[in-house]
């Protein structure tokens, strides 16, 4: 079994080639004069192998689909560590893609194998028709990350990241809620804990991604004027567009913990250990 990891996840490949003790394929990767991509597997093999490559963009998609092509006939599991366009699962409105739905069409097929970590709904599974889906949690990992306290708690924003909070707090030992809406007046909304009091407590909000920080900084601020004493934030993917983590600080954040299923300053922790331990 051999490991070629696409642009988007050099680190992630590398590290989770090391972790199998497979070797790397040296891939050859230029931008034409028109802006299209070009790649070339520098040597040819007629072992299984093991892609890697994150959708952060469509640009990402792309590679993706080009060293597939470049492996056609290979068998091939497909490692994407951070799946793009999975929030559009559905029509929210009439006229709109699924937009999961055209990634996944556009590789089911080519792979036998799609492996993903924390995707956002794992339910996309029912877009593919030939190739196998495991999504894995990367919250296991996260929890080695944060030193077990007495006053610990893990809070969701909201009812949807519940089953991260339910992971992390099963590793820790601690107990778990979620934010929810509550109605004060016919047009005043307040989030709240649904069961526990913050006060005191050192809080772990965790969520699959932060991307404009617009869900997370509220979550913060909720919780630090009920009286949280420390916040960490524990995403999977630290999307973090434009300001985000700026934001997120300044709503009172003490710490961020993220991993290396997209490859920034502030991937602390490594996803690749479920995912060896899936493929070995
Ligand atoms: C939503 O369903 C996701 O789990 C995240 O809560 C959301 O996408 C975060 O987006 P933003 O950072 O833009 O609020």
């Amino acid at each position: 079994m051999k490991v070629v990891s696409g642009i988007s996840s050099q680190e992630f490949g590398a590290r989770l080639a090391r972790k199998l003790g497979l070797e790397l394929l040296e891939i050859e990767y230029k931008t034409f004069p028109d802006n299209e991509q070009y790649l070339r597997l520098k040597e040819e093999t007629n072992e299984e192998v093991i892609v890697v490559q994150s959708i952060t963009s469509d640009k990402d998609f792309v590679t993706l689909l080009l060293l597939l092509d470049a492996l056609k006939g290979k068998e091939v599991i497909t490692v994407i560590p951070y799946f793009g366009y999975a929030r559009q699962d559905k029509k929210f409105k009439g006229g709109e893609p699924i937009s999961s739905r055209a990634l996944i069409e556009a590789l089911d097929n080519k792979t036998e194998m799609v492996i993903t970590i924390d995707v956002h709904d794992a339910r996309i599974n029912s877009f593919f028709d030939k190739t196998k889906f495991k999504n894995l949690t990367a919250f296991k990992v996260i929890s080695k990350k944060l030193e077990k306290k007495d006053n610990q708690l893990v809070v969701a924003p909201d009812e949807g990241a519940i089953n991260y909070a339910e992971i992390l707090a099963g590793e820790l030992g601690c107990e778990y809620d979620y934010l929810e809406k509550d109605r004060k007046t016919g047009t005043e909304i307040e989030l709240e804990p649904k069961d526990l009091d913050v006060d005191q407590k050192e809080v772990i909000i965790v969520d699959d991604l932060v991307s404009t920080g617009g869900t997370m900084s509220e979550a913060i601020k909720v919780l630090k004027k009920q009286g949280a004493e420390e916040i960490k934030v524990a995403v999977t993917h630290p999307v973090f567009a434009q300001n985000a983590l700026q934001k997120i600080y300044s709503a009172g954040a003490d710490e961020v913990i993220s991993t290396d299923t997209i490859e920034t300053s502030i991937s602390n922790v490594s996803a690749t250990d479920p995912v060896a331990e899936e493929i070995k």
